[in-house]
């Protein structure tokens, strides 16, 4: 008696998890498009130059505000690696935890290169973030 009342109680929350996990595609365009992307930007728009009319520019921050935007931007990464490692994200699948946990390591340099205004640095560890991203896309985005 005990128990069919709770499976009465229970049952509409059940239910109302059921979206969670058709949302799946949802959830990772979020996290990618609106978590990720803006984090790596940071690193990848302070790196390099740009060429003009008036010749090269460097997009190396200019002041300090700029290259804790960057500090700001490899945090978020490193906090990406393990988001992406949840088990609802996972699923246990092995590829998938070891392409998130390269981005762990990648962040870490990050904000020691920014905190060090190393330019130089910041400027390959963003080709290996990148790296890092078009691994798991290889395998995982669907085209
Ligand atoms: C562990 C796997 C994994 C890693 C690492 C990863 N991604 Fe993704 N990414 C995905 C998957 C899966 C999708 C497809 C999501 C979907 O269904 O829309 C995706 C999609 C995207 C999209 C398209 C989003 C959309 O739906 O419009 C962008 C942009 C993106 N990722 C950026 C990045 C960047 C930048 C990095 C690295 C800093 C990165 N991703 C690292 C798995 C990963």
């Amino acid at each position: 008696m005990r128990s069919l009342r709770d499976l009465l109680i229970l049952l509409p929350f059940f239910f109302l998890s059921l979206p969670l996990f058709t949302e799946e595609d949802h959830d990772m365009h979020d996290l990618m498009a609106h978590f990720i992307t803006p984090a790596a930007e940071k690193i990848w728009e302070s790196t390099g130059f740009v060429i003009t009319e008036e010749g090269e520019i460097s997009l190396e921050p200019k002041d300090n505000e700029g290259w804790n935007e960057v500090v700001f931007g490899a945090q978020v990464i490193i906090e990406s690696s393990y988001s992406l490692k949840r088990l609802d994200r996972s699923l246990g699948r092995e590829d998938w935890i070891a392409f998130s946990s390269l981005l762990e390591p990648i962040g870490r340099q990050a904000v020691i290169a920014a905190e060090a205004k190393d330019s130089e640095a910041l400027f390959q560890i963003g080709a290996d973030l990148y790296q890092a991203c078009v691994a798991c896309h290889n395998v995982y985005m669907k085209k």
